[in-house]
């Protein structure tokens, strides 16, 4: 049940989940949508920008400590103007902890689909690189384990997003985009029909490059332009290598051919604009943009998922629409999983899962201790439940950190905690 109300800010207090605000979230100091107020600083800054805010009561308290409280002057009101905020699912509850060996038997699960799926995508790959069509049956089945597996472990999916393949990088970024478009869609609350869709897109969404010279694709430096307008074409090449296939659907279709078009209109193939490009289109392309930026490629070195995050805060929304970016900021988090956080102590971790009701302390496993020294056993600490005898946080994250200024490898880790 969805318990949203609006609140004059001078009723705020702390340990309230704020929702949504006043006004667009792009013109607030904020960089992200619905968190829980945790801070006096935090307070202050709401204070002084909003008039009023919208809190979600299930996520957080509904009043003040006993005592305190004086009732909200506007009462229950309509839900805030996104138009996603209200779809809500309490399925992103499932992102919450539930314990080491629980994340570790649901990371295997989806580890075990994601590898069957990714050697099915590379034979693939390979099939229609050679001038062979695509036998797509098979990729609806396992599609079908994949979207099932995350759904119901969307911590575990997005976690093994940082994992590599052995496979080329196209394989793995299909399947990246693919978790990433299934979690989204999850969180926007999207019916198992739909989220198949854009998971059956996103997968595919590339297949159009098997045609594209790889001495183009690869290439390590500034593509001329007759380059670029071959790379161009992948989108057009793709949806007529699968359009014949009935296992895919309309939807499915659109995403691959139109996954490179954005509302302002400076998309290939067509330019279209606004509307003209589908909501479940523009869900696939904002997957594929955050893992392009953030996975490393044979030419350059993805950023920090923080740091992709923050630039698709700044651009995104003139080419996805500012409610489905803020839904993806959202739904990714202040502390994406698999990012790698300094803690108060000086002490490295990796955000293994984000905690709904409190963003700002998800669970994190500890990697190096203060001194710099790796642990041996890497345990891991729920920052929402430790706290000090006077109810202040124990443990708390003090910045993230880029991974590499640490020589800190990521995947390699991922890979030693899925060891069966
Ligand atoms: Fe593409």
């Amino acid at each position: 049940m969805y318990a949203m109300r609006k609140l004059a800010v001078s009723d705020l207090h702390l340990g309230m989940y704020v929702a949504a605000l006043d006004r667009p979230w792009l013109e607030s100091p904020f960089p992200f949508q619905g968190f829980s107020l945790e801070t006096q600083e935090q307070l202050d800054t709401l204070q002084k920008t909003c008039e009023f805010v919208y809190i979600d009561e299930a996520r957080g308290r509904a009043t003040a400590a006993r005592g305190t409280h004086r009732p909200a002057v506007t009462g229950t009101s309509k839900p805030p103007p996104s138009q996603f905020v209200t779809r809500m699912p309490a399925d992103m509850a499932k992102m919450a902890w539930r314990g080491h060996e629980g994340f570790r038997h649901d990371m295997r699960k989806v580890l075990v689909t994601r590898s069957n799926l990714s050697s099915h995508v590379q034979r693939l790959l390979n099939e229609v690189r050679l001038g062979r069509g695509a036998d797509v049956r098979e990729t609806r089945i396992l599609t079908l384990e994949l979207v099932d597996a995350a759904t119901a472990n969307p911590a575990a999916a997005l976690w093994l997003t940082n994992l590599g393949t052995k496979h080329e990088y196209t394989v793995s970024h299909c399947l990246n985009t693919c978790i990433l478009a299934i979690v989204f869609g999850v969180h926007l609350g999207l019916s198992r029909d739909s989220i198949i869709e854009l998971a059956l897109g996103a997968l595919l969404h590339d297949i159009g490059k098997m045609r594209t010279p790889v001495s183009i694709l690869d290439k390590p430096s500034l593509l001329s332009q007759d380059e670029f307008d071959v790379v161009k074409k992948h989108p057009v090449d793709g949806f007529n290598i699968l359009r014949k296939h009935k296992e895919l659907s309309e939807k499915a279709l659109e995403i691959v051919q139109l996954h490179h078009e954005r509302i302002g209109g400076q998309g290939y193939p067509f330019g279209l604009k606004g509307d003209k490009v589908p909501v479940h289109v523009r869900i696939v392309a904002i997957a594929d943009v955050y893992d392009e930026i953030t996975s490393n490629r044979v030419y350059h070195e993805g950023v920090p998922a923080h740091t992709g995050l923050n630039m698709m805060f700044n651009w995104g929304p003139r080419d996805f629409g500012e409610d489905l970016m803020q839904e993806f900021i959202r739904c990714i988090g202040i502390y994406p999983i698999g990012s790698l956080v300094e803690l108060n102590r000086g002490i490295l971790g990796i955000v293994m899962s984000t905690n709904p009701g409190s963003r700002l302390r998800p669970v994190v496993m500890l990697i190096r201790d203060a001194n710099g020294k790796p642990y041996e056993r890497r345990p891991l600490v729920n920052l929402a439940a430790t706290a000090r005898d006077d109810g202040e946080p124990k443990w708390s994250i003090k910045r993230v950190v880029d991974a590499r200024g640490f020589g800190i490898d990521l995947g390699r880790i991922i890979e030693l905690e899925t060891r069966i």
